[in-house]
Parts: structure tokens; C-alpha cells; sequence
């Protein structure tokens, strides 16, 4: 009692001081923490976004698939909508919604829904954090970094391709699947190019001249390659900075992946050449270069004859008046799986006259097996 009495003044005053005290550092604390909470969120709005983009803060660890879903990426490199959504539409349709994924990259602030597309395969598969891309500027690889990184989040993607916004596929989903998934390597086209001279002394520090290589931009890799461009901090900075000197001729994504492979010695693990159809169109009179423009394929020029005559399952190197028939574990395939570019109309055609995807007639193009 007397122990009681004397203490429970000092000790009903310490405990008042105490809470005071327990009421002023809670207060200071949740200051702080709201002051850091909006310091954050600025910094990652601000700064972590270029950053990533920049290829600073983007990580991957490399993790074993051990799931016998594996599944093909399908990552759409968008100006804004996808003209031709309703192709894709089909061709999704042909597929089991366990063996494939779907992500756009499009310009800041678009949103595929409703209103924006025709096909729920894209809705709300655009990356929130896409930023502004400037046709064959750094700036598009950066894009292809984030899809690719966004891909990787799902452990079950094992194949990642990349498509542009007019691209279609030419075969159903299946056989496309089936033919990604059993090759063990990637499809990079890269050669090496002795006339063009888009290779500056300024990157040799990092990259040896003996590496730099050219090729389509449109690959399909993959997981391990596609964790290895995610990761890279070396090459894609020195490539950006290169086209920031040189911006008149650059045209980084038909050098980035192809050099960044072949720097890190995996040309084994490449199947170098492009998995996308392209025609292209040489022009240019005495006094230009010849310059090279990829043909659009229009109503008029897509009928079913149209398009088997331009004999997609081989690839014909015109300034090498050399043709090559394609290979994947030593047995004969066609070259190519997609094929670009197509305004909707030639789409439509496509669609409505030589049926993708339907079951008595599983390719767009006949198919006759090289011996
Ligand atoms: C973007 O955000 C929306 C809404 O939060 C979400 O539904 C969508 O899946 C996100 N996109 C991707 C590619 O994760
Ligand atoms: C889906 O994936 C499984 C397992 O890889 C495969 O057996 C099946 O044929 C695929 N289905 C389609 C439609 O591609
Ligand atoms: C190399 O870099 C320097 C400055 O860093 C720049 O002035 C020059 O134009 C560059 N050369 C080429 C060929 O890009
Ligand atoms: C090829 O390019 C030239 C000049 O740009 C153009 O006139 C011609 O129509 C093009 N051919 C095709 C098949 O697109
Ligand atoms: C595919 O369809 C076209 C016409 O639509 C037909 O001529 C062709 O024989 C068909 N091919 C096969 C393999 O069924």
C-alpha cells in the first residue's frame, strides 16, 4: 500500500509523460512514413519508370519451368489500336486459353476494351506502364524490353514473339504452337552486314565490331534470351546513346537483340532468321541509295494466289540470288509463321477467302514438303 502510495503519483505522472511521449513519436512516425510514402510514389511515377526502361532497375531471376503447360507470348507492338484484331481473334479462338498469353504495347494511356476492340483477347492486356515510341528509335527496343518483362512475370511463358500491329499469322494455333515450342532455340534473324555502316568506333569499348550483327526486328526468343535482354544493362545504353548522336541512321531494333546474343556467344541457340514474311520492295532512282520498304499487302494483292505465290516457305536472298528452304531439328518446315504487313482490307481477304484456322484446311498457304 505504502509502496502503492508512493509510487502511483510519479508513476500516473511518468505514464502521462509516457503517453505524450508514445503520442508524439507515432505522430512524427506516420509523418514520416506519409512523407516517404508520397516521396515513393513520386519517385517510382518519375524516376523508377525511365529508369527501367533504361534497363537500371529491371531484374529477372532465372527460374526453372516445371509445369507442362508452357506457354507462347504473344506481345503486340502497337502505334495505338490493332487494326487487325479480328485475325487474331480467329486464330485465338483455335487455342486453348492454357497454352498462350497476350500483351500490347501501345501508346501511354490507350486501353484495349470494349470500345477499343473487337476481340476480348486484348482486353486490358496493355502494359500500364508503356511509354512513347518513336518508330526506329531507341525508344522501340525500350518497348519491346518492357513487353518482354512483363512476359517474364508469368512463369509459364516459354516462348515470347514479338508482332507488329499489322502482322497476321498464317497458320492456326496449333501448328504455330507446336512449332515454337519444340524448338529448343530462338528465331533471330542476324547476318553480318559489311556495306551499311551503322556501326560507330564509339561503341567499340563494348561492343567488338566483329559482334555487331543486323536483322528483322520481329523475334521470336526463348525464356532464357528473353531474361538475358531484360537483364542487360551494357549494350542497350550504349546503343541508345549512339542513336541520339546519330540520329539519322540508326535503327537500333535491327541490331539490338541479334549483337546482344552474339556478344554473349549463344549463336547456338539461334535459328538466325526471322519467323515474320516480308516482301520487300527495292526503290530508288540514280542519284538516291537504294532503299528498302517493306510491300503492304492490300485488297488487291492477298488472294489466295496472290498470297501462295509469293512461296512464303522459303526465304529468297534477292542480292544474293539465293534461296533457302528452312530446317528445325534437321527436319524441312516453313520459314515463316506470321507474315506482315497487312491493312485490314487485305486482312478481311485473307480471312474470308483462305480460312485460317479452320479444320479441313489448317494453312494459309499449301505447304509442299522440300526434299
Ligand atoms: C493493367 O491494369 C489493368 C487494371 O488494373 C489490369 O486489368 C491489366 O491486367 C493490367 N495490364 C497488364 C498487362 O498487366
Ligand atoms: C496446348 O498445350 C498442350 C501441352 O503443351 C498441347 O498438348 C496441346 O496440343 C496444346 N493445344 C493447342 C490447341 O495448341
Ligand atoms: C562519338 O562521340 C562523340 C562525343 O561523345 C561525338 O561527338 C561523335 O559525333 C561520336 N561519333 C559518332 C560516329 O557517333
Ligand atoms: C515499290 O516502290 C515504288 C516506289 O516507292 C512504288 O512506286 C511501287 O508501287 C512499289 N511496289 C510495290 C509492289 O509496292
Ligand atoms: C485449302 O483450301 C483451298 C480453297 O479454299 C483448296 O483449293 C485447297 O485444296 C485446300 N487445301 C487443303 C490441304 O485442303
Amino acid at each position: 500500500m505504502t509502496r502503492k502510495s508512493q509510487l502511483h503519483p510519479v508513476s500516473r505522472h511518468g505514464v502521462v509523460w509516457l503517453q505524450w511521449k508514445l503520442v508524439i513519436f507515432l505522430y512524427v512516425a506516420l509523418s514520416l512514413l506519409s512523407l516517404l510514402c508520397i516521396h515513393l510514389q513520386y519517385y517510382s511515377v518519375t524516376m523508377l519508370e525511365p529508369l527501367s526502361v533504361a534497363g537500371s532497375h529491371i531484374h529477372i531471376r532465372p527460374r526453372q519451368y516445371s509445369g507442362d503447360r508452357p506457354k507462347v507470348a504473344f506481345l503486340f507492338l502497337a502505334r495505338r489500336d490493332l487494326p487487325l484484331d479480328f485475325v487474331w481473334d480467329r486464330f485465338f479462338k483455335g487455342a486453348d486459353q492454357a497454352n498462350f498469353s497476350v500483351y500490347i504495347h501501345s501508346r501511354p494511356g490507350f486501353v484495349f476494351n470494349e470500345e477499343t476492340t473487337r476481340s476480348q483477347y486484348f482486353y486490358n492486356r496493355q502494359l500500364n506502364h508503356s511509354i512513347k515510341v518513336i518508330w526506329g528509335e531507341s525508344s522501340m527496343i525500350a518497348a519491346e524490353r518492357l513487353l518482354l518483362a512483363a512476359a517474364l512475370d508469368d512463369h509459364s511463358n516459354q516462348r515470347f514473339v514479338l508482332l507488329s500491329d499489322s502482322c497476321v499469322p498464317l497458320y492456326d494455333f496449333g501448328y504455330i504452337y507446336r512449332y515454337l515450342i519444340s524448338s529448343p532455340r530462338s528465331f533471330v534473324d542476324s547476318f553480318i552486314h559489311t556495306k551499311e555502316r551503322r556501326y560507330s568506333m564509339n561503341m567499340s569499348s563494348v561492343i567488338p565490331e566483329e559482334k555487331w550483327r543486323k536483322g528483322s526486328q520481329w523475334i521470336s526468343v526463348i525464356r532464357s534470351h528473353a531474361e538475358l535482354i531484360v537483364n542487360d544493362r551494357i549494350v542497350f545504353p550504349v546503343l541508345r546513346n549512339s542513336a541520339r548522336q546519330n540520329l539519322r541512321n540508326c535503327i537500333p531494333d535491327e541490331h539490338y537483340i541479334q549483337t546482344l546474343l552474339t556478344m554473349r556467344g549463344l549463336e547456338s541457340e539461334m535459328e538466325p532468321r526471322t519467323l515474320t514474311y516480308t516482301v520487300w520492295n527495292v526503290s530508288g532512282t540514280k542519284h538516291e541509295a537504294k532503299s528498302w520498304h517493306p510491300v503492304t499487302f492490300t485488297f488487291g494483292n492477298s488472294g489466295p494466289e496472290d498470297i501462295q505465290e509469293k512461296s512464303i516457305n522459303h526465304v529468297n536472298y534477292v542480292s544474293e540470288s539465293r534461296i533457302e528452304w528452312c530446317k528445325a531439328d534437321s527436319k524441312p518446315v516453313p520459314c515463316f509463321l506470321f507474315a506482315r504487313k497487312f491493312t485490314k482490307e487485305a486482312a478481311m481477304r485473307l480471312v474470308s477467302e483462305v480460312l485460317i484456322g479452320s479444320s479441313k484446311n489448317r494453312s494459309l498457304i499449301s505447304y509442299n514438303r522440300v526434299s
